[in-house]
């Protein structure tokens, strides 16, 4: 009978080993420990056992009943470790969650499409700085100092001759300085005003745009930008061109868009007008092209400044332009 003991405790321990999931472990608990397991079995056996030899066997069948016993319960903790079952309240089979990912922001979204629409029209991208010189800023687009024009603008100084550029219409001097023409280009970026309100935040996007070569008219500027608007927001949005002053153009105009978020009947954004502003524009003025280098007899050219939240404004039908800068996940996803 000690041999039968000696045995069960032997093969316990491989079948163990070999018990990968809870539902095997259930077997062996049943086949080796219970009622009528194999270790029962052999105790029922017991009472055939000389009477001088049962106390010794009876202790030494406690013993390996004992050390299996510890040996399954080791073996569930293991299981349970691995995480083939439930612990600490969490169950490891239930498929895991989402990651969240990221997406470009709105303006971005508008940026890169409108920068994609002129270069399909074969304008080259040029960045500039957004700390600015006074001189690229206003002096090269013929707003010298004490000009009322520098009113328009708002301007965050750093000094008396640095600042935030108001525009990206700085870039128009800065490349024209550097090269020459035929010129085809437009300069994305940030620019800086103290001004908030639905339509205005004091950090907002322009692309600046300009062409300039013999013979350019003021025709080649309203294709140019009717075309924009066309790819941009369909055949079907009204847009005008009024009449307008930059010291920098001349003749100069804004363009606006029928406001979307009306229909054109008048509202909070576009101000009772039926109309919001997307851009301003205009012929080069002769004195720009003087300050470059450039002979103004011999040249011509137009330019433009787009408002890209102004644009993200009328293809997303926003009613307050500040929405695109609270960081507000609820408003941000939704692009
Ligand atoms: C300019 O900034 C001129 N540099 C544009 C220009 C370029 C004219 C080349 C002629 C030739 P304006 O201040 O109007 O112009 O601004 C251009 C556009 O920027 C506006 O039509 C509007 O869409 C947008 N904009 C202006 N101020 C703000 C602001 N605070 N917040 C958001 N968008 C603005």
């Amino acid at each position: 009978m000690e041999q039968q003991l000696l045995q069960l405790a032997v093969s316990a321990r491989e079948e163990l080993d070999r018990c990968t999931t809870q539902a095997s472990l259930e077997e062996f608990r049943i086949e080796y420990l219970g009622r009528k397991g194999r270790f029962s079995t052999i105790m029922r056996g017991l009472g055939a056992v000389a009477a001088a030899d049962r106390p010794r066997i009876g202790q030494a069948a406690n013993q390996v009943k004992a050390e299996v016993e510890a040996l399954f319960v080791t073996r569930k903790e293991q299981l349970a470790e691995s995480g083939n079952t439930r612990r600490h309240g969490l169950d490891f089979s239930l498929p895991g969650r989402k990651p969240v990912s990221g997406r470009l922001h709105p303006v971005s979204q508008v940026m890169q499409e409108t920068c994609a629409i002129f270069a399909s029209l074969g304008f080259a991208v040029a960045e500039g700085p957004d700390v600015e010189v006074d001189y690229y800023n206003f002096e090269a687009l013929n707003i010298p100092p004490h000009h009322p024009a520098r009113d328009m603008h708002d301007t965050f100084y750093f000094s008396e001759s640095l600042l935030l550029r108001t525009h990206t219409s700085p870039m128009q001097a800065r490349i024209m300085e550097s090269r020459q023409p035929p010129l085809r280009v437009i300069a994305p970026g940030k620019v800086y005003r103290c001004d908030s309100d639905i339509t205005h935040t004091p950090m907002f996007h322009q692309v600046e745009g300009f062409l300039v070569e013999k013979e350019v008219s003021f025709a080649d500027l309203k294709g140019v930008l009717t075309i924009f608007t066309e790819k941009m927001f369909g055949k079907d949005l009204p847009l005008r061109f009024r009449p307008s002053f930059f010291p920098f153009t001349e003749p100069s105009a804004e363009v606006d868009i029928a406001c979307v978020i009306c229909q054109g009947s008048g509202c909070r954004v576009c101000k009772k007008s039926g109309w919001l502003e997307i851009l301003g524009s205009g012929m080069i003025d002769p004195e720009v092209f003087r300050m470059v280098g450039y002979d103004p007899q011999v040249y011509s050219g137009f330019a433009f400044g787009l408002g890209i939240e102004r644009i993200a404004m009328l293809k997303y039908g926003i009613d307050d332009i500040r929405l695109f800068y609270e960081n507000d996940q609820r408003f941000l996803t939704q692009f």
